[in-house]
């Protein structure tokens, strides 16, 4: 069994980066710059946009992060992000998700100029990624594409099978799975909280995506013998023996899974990494989009 390891593929890809942030550099000219926006206090939103400053940092990419409060007007957030649109210094824009109930999500998303939307959830973005057109790619299933990359992972003509259909996660990976990539030429089956018989058809994937967002949901009696199984789900579990509080668990009962698998994401771990290394990269797109350098 092979462990996916994110650190590992994360690793890499932040070292290439890195190495490209080097080059630009030697030029004397800026490195790329990402403003995220963060919007009162979810304890997971927290950690992912501390997650992906710090990991700016390291690459020697520039992150501005702007906060406000859960009651912010919905036109102060709008003002914010067209100020950012016209600042020729921002390459990248990101609002955390989710937002609270008075803002409206697609108003916020269609909001942001699409060549600095480095979460790729822009409609003309999404329809690019549609169409096979260059474009800005939605970090978590582009983070998998990564992962699968790193690994080497074999994927033409093999049935892969997600389980989820969120415009941030499984609707893009049935559209990069099934496209023709070096790791893409998957037939894919999207499944969703109406799909009949899930155990099923989870029995025929070779690769098996998880983002269903309820943890060990997937179970050994689910999966196919050597399949590669890719667990998207991060869910925090109140752990009073942890200083944090929490412990994070995915969709995938890891253990029994993984005896059976041929290869496996852990979480956390696994995925998470890979989303991070996904947003760096569209960063450097987007500022090679905008600077021309
Ligand atoms: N919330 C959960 N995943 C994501 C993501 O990939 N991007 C943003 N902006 N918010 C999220």
């Amino acid at each position: 069994m092979i462990l996916l390891d994110g650190k590992l593929a994360s690793a890499s890809v932040k070292e290439n980066l890195k190495k490209e942030v080097d080059k630009i550099i030697e030029k004397n000219l800026r490195p790329p710059h990402l403003a995220a926006i963060l919007i009162g206090n979810n304890g997971a939103s927290e950690t992912y946009v501390a997650s992906k400053i710090k990991s700016c940092k390291e690459v020697g990419f520039t992150s501005t992060l702007i906060r406000y409060e859960e009651s912010v007007l919905e036109k102060v957030l709008l003002d914010k992000i067209l100020e950012l649109n016209n600042d020729p210094t921002i390459d990248g824009i990101l609002v955390q998700l989710p937002l609270p109930k008075h803002i409206v999500e697609t108003k916020v998303i269609e909001t942001i100029n699409p060549k600095k939307d480095v979460d790729g959830f822009h409609p003309i973005n999404a329809g690019k990624l549609v169409q096979g057109l260059e474009t800005l790619i939605p970090a978590t299933p582009y983070g998998v594409m990564l992962m699968l990359e790193h690994f080497n992972v074999d994927t033409k003509g093999k049935h892969a099978v997600i389980i989820g259909r969120s415009n941030i996660v499984g609707r893009p990976m049935s559209i990069l799975l099934s496209s023709n990539l070096l790791h893409g030429n998957c037939t894919v089956t999207l499944c969703h909280s109406h799909t009949p018989d899930l155990i099923e058809i989870c029995k025929q994937a070779d690769i098996l995506v998880a983002a269903l967002g309820k943890p060990e949901s997937i179970t050994a009696k689910m999966v196919k013998p050597g399949a590669v199984i890719i667990d998207v789900g991060i869910t925090r579990i109140d752990d009073n023996t942890k200083k944090n509080g929490y412990r994070l668990k995915g969709d995938v009962k890891f253990d029994e899974v993984a005896a059976i698998a041929s290869a496996i994401t852990p979480v956390p771990g696994g995925v998470g990494l890979m989303t991070i290394a996904g947003l760096l990269k569209n960063t450097l797109k987007a500022y090679q989009l905008n600077t021309k350098n």
